[in-house]
C-alpha cells in the first residue's frame, strides 16, 4: 500500500508560523514522524509540499492513477479548491483530510471545507498526531479495500 502524503500552501512555514495555533513542529518533523509510522505498517510513502494549488491537482490524480492513498492537508484551499475537489471526485483516490488545528474551533470561514465532501473523513485538532491518524485511517480502509476486491 503506497500513501502520498500532500501539503498545501504555508505549510512549509510550519514552526514559525502562528506558533500558538499550529505549534513548534516544522513539516521535516511531521514527515519523519509520518514515515516512522509508515514504516512500522509497511506502507510506502511520499510526502509532499506546495504552494501551488495545480501542483496539488497533479499530485493527487497522480495517486490517482498509481492506486495510492491520500493523506491531505490542504491549507487554505481546503475552504476555496473546487479544483482540488474535482481532482479526488475525478482520480476515486481515497483522501482523508487532515489539519493540525481544530478548524471548526476558529473562523467561520475554516468550518467549511469543500473537499470534506470527496473525502473518506477528516481529522482535525490533533498538531502533527492528524497526520498519524490520517495514515492509520487511510491505510486501514485500503486494507478493507483490497480484501473486498480480492476476497
Ligand atoms: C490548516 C487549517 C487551515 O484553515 C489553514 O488555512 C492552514 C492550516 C491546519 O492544518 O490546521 O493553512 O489546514
Amino acid at each position: 500500500i503506497t500513501v502520498h502524503v500532500l501539503n498545501g500552501p504555508n505549510l512549509n512555514l510550519l514552526g514559525q508560523r502562528e506558533s500558538t495555533v499550529y505549534g513548534s513542529t516544522t513539516l521535516v518533523e511531521i514527515e519523519r514522524l509520518v514515515r516512522e509510522k509508515a514504516g512500522s505498517m509497511g506502507a510506502a510513502i511520499t510526502f509532499r509540499q506546495s504552494n501551488h494549488e495545480g501542483h496539488l491537482v497533479d499530485w493527487i490524480q497522480e495517486a490517482g492513477a498509481q492506486g495510492a492513498g491520500v493523506v491531505m492537508n490542504a491549507g487554505a484551499y481546503t475552504h476555496t479548491s473546487i479544483a482540488l475537489r474535482d481532482a479526488i471526485a475525478g482520480s476515486g483516490v481515497p483522501t482523508v483530510e487532515v489539519h493540525l488545528s481544530n478548524v471548526h474551533s476558529r473562523e467561520g470561514f475554516r468550518h467549511r471545507s469543500l473537499i470534506a465532501p470527496v473525502s473518506l473523513g477528516v481529522i482535525c485538532g490533533f498538531g502533527p498526531m492528524s497526520y498519524l491518524l490520517g495514515l492509520d485511517a487511510v491505510h486501514r480502509a485500503m486494507v478493507e479495500r483490497a480484501k473486498q476486491t480480492n476476497p
